[in-house]
């Protein structure tokens, strides 16, 4: 029984980590979501509502599970009995950041292995940022992230537009 952990900020979960989801359930038996409450980065959305989306987005799946974690993530693999972290890569500029944390878990925990993921070239350019940056300004965003996630957003940004 192999498990996977796929950590991340996920404010808001996108089309581009719901590919990613996908790829890891085909290489795992069981992936478990770890969300961060990533305070450093002051997330739009709160923790509750995080999970709760990313739950919504993928609904029925019964090998993947959604969870917070405080703390060091590899801590949270180690406690979960995970085999390896799961980071989505989009382009070169993401690798030098995930290049480091993959090393620097590595190095705390020399048997978590890290293994990247490429979503889908369609989505290759969505970030959380960006459809957040959008969505406030009064763009579209419904290609982008699932519709709880959409739904959301407006709901944050005031305005059905
Ligand atoms: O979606 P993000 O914001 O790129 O995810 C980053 C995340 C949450 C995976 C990373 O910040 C993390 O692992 N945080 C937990 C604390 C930790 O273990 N830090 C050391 C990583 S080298």
């Amino acid at each position: 029984m192999k498990r996977a952990i796929y950590p991340g900020s996920f404010d808001p979960v996108t089309f581009g980590h719901i590919d990613v989801i996908g790829r890891a359930l085909r290489l795992f038996d069981e992936v478990i979501v770890a969300v961060a409450p990533s305070e450093g980065k002051s997330p739009l959305f709160p923790m509750a509502e995080r999970l709760d989306l990313i739950r919504a987005s993928v609904p029925g799946e019964t090998r993947l599970s959604v969870k917070q974690f405080d703390g060091l993530l590899v801590d949270f693999v180690k406690e979960e009995k995970a085999a390896a972290v799961i980071r989505g890569l989009r382009a070169v500029s993401d690798f030098e950041f995930e290049f480091q944390m993959a090393l620097m878990n590595r190095r705390l925990a020399p048997d978590v292995e890290t293994i990247f993921l490429m979503p889908k070239e369609d989505y290759s350019y969505i970030s959380s940022r960006i459809v957040k940056e959008v969505a406030r300004l009064g763009g579209d965003v419904s290609g982008v992230v699932p519709a709880p996630v959409a739904e959301a957003l407006r709901h944050k940004f005031g305005k059905a537009r």
